[in-house]
């Protein structure tokens, strides 16, 4: 089921540890380590778990017994009416999954307003200032002069710093930061490709118009208009939303969304890691292809590697900030059970200005 693991997946926000191939080193904000596993039901998480050989060997195995992939017809059927699947979902849980995320500012301060109103999202590589960065962006933005929506008649035309959050559901992100962030120059737009999901989020008591654009977009349409132009968005969030995707369509996907940041702008991304407990817990029958599952109420979720998500962020032009394991052992106390949950964290920026000299993929 979709909701459980999300709600779940986003409670877990606070440990992350280095990625194996050398990482910007950054705070770790989880400190419940288990030393002692006879410890183990003394709390309800444990944060930066280890995974032992033996575990990961038995994970391995669980997911190659269940690799079996349903018919070509029925995967189909699951791609092509994925939004329908989606709707199902909201219409029957409407906003009921809500939560509240203390977590976004802390793992992704560029969300938080100290952040947006300095504009620093890079100072380390552009070497200026933020008054010289905001110029410098506007200038290299020139490109966009040629574009449609330049003459400013779009949705948050004049905002400072502008972010956009692709797979939104019912607001779960776009909400915190649009109360959160009081930067006046601040603009969110937020899409979904379930119309019943953006509806939820433009009913939204919260929903204020001048500050925020919601709308149904279907992120794998390449082809599809994005209402800003190219190289004008500041941030670009994921929140497990890449994984609801076929994994043909990745790629093209990330590709398309890169070419809306500015130069030095930054995407982010929480999603699904191989291996989480929600992928081991799979019954045989529900597998669409290797790594690729389908939910008993017909979405879709796939468990990325750190490599994978690395390679499809590089292919698309963008540099890596960080890429980085969040792996957490979540206790029943009551049913004294165990559940090792495994996520991954992405921040990958599109080349400042200086770095610029062959465009984006
Ligand atoms: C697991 S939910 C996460 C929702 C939200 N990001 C959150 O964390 O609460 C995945 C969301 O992605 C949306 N989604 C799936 N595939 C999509 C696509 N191709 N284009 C746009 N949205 C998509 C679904 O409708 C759903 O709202």
């Amino acid at each position: 089921m979709a909701a459980p693991d999300v709600a779940a997946g986003v409670e877990g926000g606070t440990s992350l540890s280095e990625s194996p191939t050398g990482e910007v080193k950054r705070p770790q904000f989880g400190t419940r380590f288990l030393s002692d596993p006879r410890q183990v039901f003394q709390h309800n998480a444990w944060d930066n778990v280890e995974w032992s050989e033996e575990q990961e060997r038995a994970a391995k195995e669980k997911v190659s017994e269940n690799s079996q992939p349903l018919p070509l017809e029925k995967q189909e059927e699951y791609d092509s009416r994925a939004s329908d699947y989606w709707n199902d979902f909201y219409t029957v849980h409407e906003n009921r999954f809500f939560k509240d995320r203390h977590w976004l500012f802390t793992e992704f301060p560029e969300l938080a307003p100290q952040f947006s109103l300095s504009h620093e999202s890079h100072p380390e590589v552009s070497g200026t200032d933020g008054v010289q960065r905001n110029r410098l962006d506007q200038e290299q933005c020139g490109e966009t002069a040629a574009l449609p929506h330049a003459d400013g008649d779009f949705p948050g035309s004049s905002a400072t710093y502008r972010i956009l959050e692709v797979g939104c559901g019912v607001g779960n992100t776009v909400f915190p930061i649009l109360k959160t962030n009081n930067d006046p120059g601040l603009f969110v737009y937020c899409c979904d490709f379930s119309s019943t999901a953006v509806e939820l989020v433009k009913t939204n008591p919260e929903s204020d118009p001048g500050r925020c654009f919601a709308f149904v977009h279907d992120l794998s349409d390449v082809e599809a208009n994005y209402p800003v132009p190219d190289g004008t968005l500041d941030v670009i969030v994921l929140i497990f939303v890449l994984s609801a995707l076929h994994p043909n369509k990745m790629q093209a996907s990330i590709s398309r969304l890169a070419r809306l940041l500015k130069p030095g702008g930054v995407m982010l991304l929480r999603d699904y890691g191989r291996y989480d407990m929600a992928q081991l817990r799979f019954k045989k029958g529900r597998c669409l292809s290797e790594n690729f599952y389908v939910r008993g109420d017909g979405t879709r979720v796939y468990f990325f590697t750190q490599d994978e998500l690395h390679e499809l962020f590089i292919g698309a032009g963008l540099e890596k900030v960080q890429n980085l394991v969040d792996r957490r052992l979540q206790v029943n106390r009551g049913k004294q059970l165990t559940m090792y949950r495994v996520w991954i964290q992405c921040k990958y920026r599109r080349a400042p200005i200086q770095g610029e000299t062959t465009g984006l993929a």
